[in-house]
C-alpha cells in the first residue's frame, strides 16, 4: 500500500494567513497541519508516501519534512503545477504507485483518536471510501449505502440528502484509478473530481465505505482551524494526565 498526502491548493479561504506560507504548514495547536494527515497514514502501517505540494513554498515541505527518516518511513515529493482537482493526485502519481493499492489523505483533513489501520491494511481491491455521520450532510459528499456497507449513492452536497454520512478526505483504492483519473472530464469548475472516481468504482460494485465516530475537520477555514487545534489540545491534555 502507497500513501499521497494531497498538500497542494491555493487556500484562498486562509487568507492572508496563506499569502506567506501554505495551508497544510500552519499550526494545529503545537504541531505544522500535515502532521495530522501524516500520522493518519503512519497509523495505518504505510512507509512509502508521496507528498504532492504547490510550487509555492514548496522548500519549506523538505525542510520541514526532509526524506521521512525522522518518521520512519520514505517520503517522494511532487509539485503540482496547478490545483486540477482532488482527482490529479492519482494522474502525477501514477509513476510512484506503479501498480500498487493506494490511499490518499488529503493535508488538511484531520482525524483525532482514529486509527484506520484495520481497514486500510485488509484492503484488497476496488474502492475504500470512509465517512462520518454529521448533522448537516447537505454541505458534503454524502454516502448512501446498504447493510453490507456496499454504497449505493454518492451525491455531492445534496439538497435532500439521502443519509447523514459525509465522505471524509481519505480514500483507498487499486491502481485502476491511475488510468480511471486520466480518463476524466474536468467539471463545470474546471477540475478532475474524485467523486467521479468513487463512481467509476460504484458503477462496477465495487465501492466500499467504512464509518467512523471518531473527531474529523476539514481544517480548510478560519473556524474550523481554531475548533481543530482546540481539540488537539484538549485531548493531548486527557492523554497527558493519563501518563
Ligand atoms: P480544498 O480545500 O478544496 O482547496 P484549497 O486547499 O485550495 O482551499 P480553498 O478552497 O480555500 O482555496 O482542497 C482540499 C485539499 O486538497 C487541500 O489540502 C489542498 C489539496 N488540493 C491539492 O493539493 N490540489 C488540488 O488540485 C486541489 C483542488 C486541492
Amino acid at each position: 500500500m502507497k500513501g499521497i498526502i494531497l498538500a497542494g491548493g491555493r487556500a484562498t479561504r486562509l487568507r492572508p494567513l496563506t499569502s506567506v506560507t501554505s495551508k497544510q504548514l500552519l499550526p494545529v495547536y503545537d504541531k505544522p497541519m500535515i502532521y495530522y494527515p501524516l500520522q493518519t497514514l503512519i497509523d495505518a502501517g504505510i512507509k512509502d508516501i508521496l507528498i504532492i505540494i504547490a510550487p509555492d513554498y514548496s522548500g519549506q515541505f523538505l525542510n520541514l519534512l526532509g526524506d521521512g527518516s525522522e518518521f520512519g518511513v520514505h517520503f517522494s515529493y511532487i509539485v503540482q503545477k496547478e490545483p486540477r482537482g482532488l482527482a490529479d493526485a492519482f494522474v502525477i502519481g501514477e509513476h510512484f504507485i506503479d501498480g500498487d493499492n493506494v490511499t490518499m489523505i488529503l493535508g488538511d483533513n484531520i482525524f483525532i483518536n482514529q486509527n484506520f489501520s484495520e481497514s486500510i491494511k485488509s484492503f484488497k481491491s476496488g474502492g475504500m471510501i470512509f465517512a462520518k455521520e454529521v448533522p448537516d450532510p447537505e454541505r458534503y459528499g454524502v454516502v448512501e449505502f446498504g447493510p453490507k456497507q456496499e454504497v449505493l449513492s454518492i451525491e455531492e452536497k445534496p439538497v435532500n440528502p439521502k443519509s447523514n454520512y459525509a465522505i471524509v478526505g481519505l480514500y483507498t483504492f487499486d491502481s485502476r484509478v491511475c488510468q480511471a483519473a486520466k480518463d476524466l472530464v474536468p467539471s463545470a469548475r474546471g477540475e478532475i473530481e474524485i467523486t467521479d472516481l468513487h463512481k467509476f468504482y460504484l458503477n462496477k460494485g465495487e465501492l466500499k465505505v467504512n464509518t467512523f465516530t471518531g473527531t474529523w475537520e476539514d481544517a480548510g477555514t478560519f473556524e474550523s482551524l481554531l475548533r481543530v487545534s482546540n481539540e488537539v489540545a484538549h485531548f493531548q491534555k486527557i492523554a497527558d494526565k493519563k501518563l
